[in-house]
């Protein structure tokens, strides 16, 4: 119906910060929230979606009617994401997943010692770029964080990683982005650009849900 366009349709986000340990104490992550991503799976639902939460830790609890896996690393979340990317009709990666995960983590708790240390680190895999890879793939919307030349490099992203649809942020702007309660995106896709001004996330989620939504229909 019109104002339920995703029902019958099922949306996978990620959100959220991933974890690589260092040792069982420790570990290397970022200033995602998750504020981002749960709005959007919030937007999705409303529009009538059945939706599925794919989740680094964060201090938010799962909002009604919408499923949530839980994630630490980059490696998890891959899995999490394929075991049921298939059933999927919209994929958003929303999480910031960690570039580079510690190549041997510690099992034991490294001990303080010489007065300089060193860690060594390995790419992850690319969670979205797996998912628009696939044969039979979702509509596929990236996100792209960048502190300069934001359009430039979310169409690079687009490209690269063969989107059909990318938001791009500002994270060098104060009060937007990571850990902040309002954002503001360039929303690209081939052939086509939206600018929406800095606003709550929860109202921008609804306004990005809504360009996805038409740009699906007219494919
Ligand atoms: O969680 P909040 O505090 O609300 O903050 C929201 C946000 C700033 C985290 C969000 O709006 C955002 O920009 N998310 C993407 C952050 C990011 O990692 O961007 P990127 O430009 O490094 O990555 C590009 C895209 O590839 C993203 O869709 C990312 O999810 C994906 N990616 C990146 C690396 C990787 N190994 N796997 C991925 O899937």
């Amino acid at each position: 119906s019109a104002d339920k366009p995703l029902l019958g349709k099922r949306v996978m986000i990620t959100a959220g910060p991933t974890r690589e340990a260092i040792d069982p104490v420790r570990y290397i992550s970022n200033h995602s929230s998750g504020k981002m991503g749960y709005a959007l799976a919030v937007a999705a639902r409303v529009l009538g979606a059945q939706v599925t939460i794919v989740s680094g830790p964060v201090a938010l609890t799962c909002p009604s009617q919408i499923a949530k896996i839980d994630v630490e690393s980059a490696e998890d979340m891959l899995k999490a994401v394929m075991t049921d990317i298939d059933k999927q009709d919209i994929f958003i990666g929303c999480a910031a997943v960690a570039d580079y995960r510690i190549e041997q983590a510690s099992s034991d708790k490294i001990k303080k010692s010489a007065e300089k240390m060193q860690l060594a680190l390995t790419r992850n895999p690319d969670i979205l770029a797996t998912v628009s890879a696939l044969p039979q793939r979702p509509f596929t919307v990236g996100f792209a964080a960048e502190t300069s030349n934001v359009v430039d490099y979310a169409r690079d992203k687009l490209k690269r990683k063969k989107l059909d649809m990318i938001a791009a942020n500002d994270v060098s702007i104060a009060d937007q982005g990571f850990n902040s309660d309002s954002n503001a995106l360039q929303v690209i896709w081939d052939g086509g650009q939206h600018a929406l001004p800095a606003m709550n996330k929860q109202i921008l989620a609804h306004q990005l849900m809504s360009i996805i939504v038409e740009n699906m229909s007219n494919k």
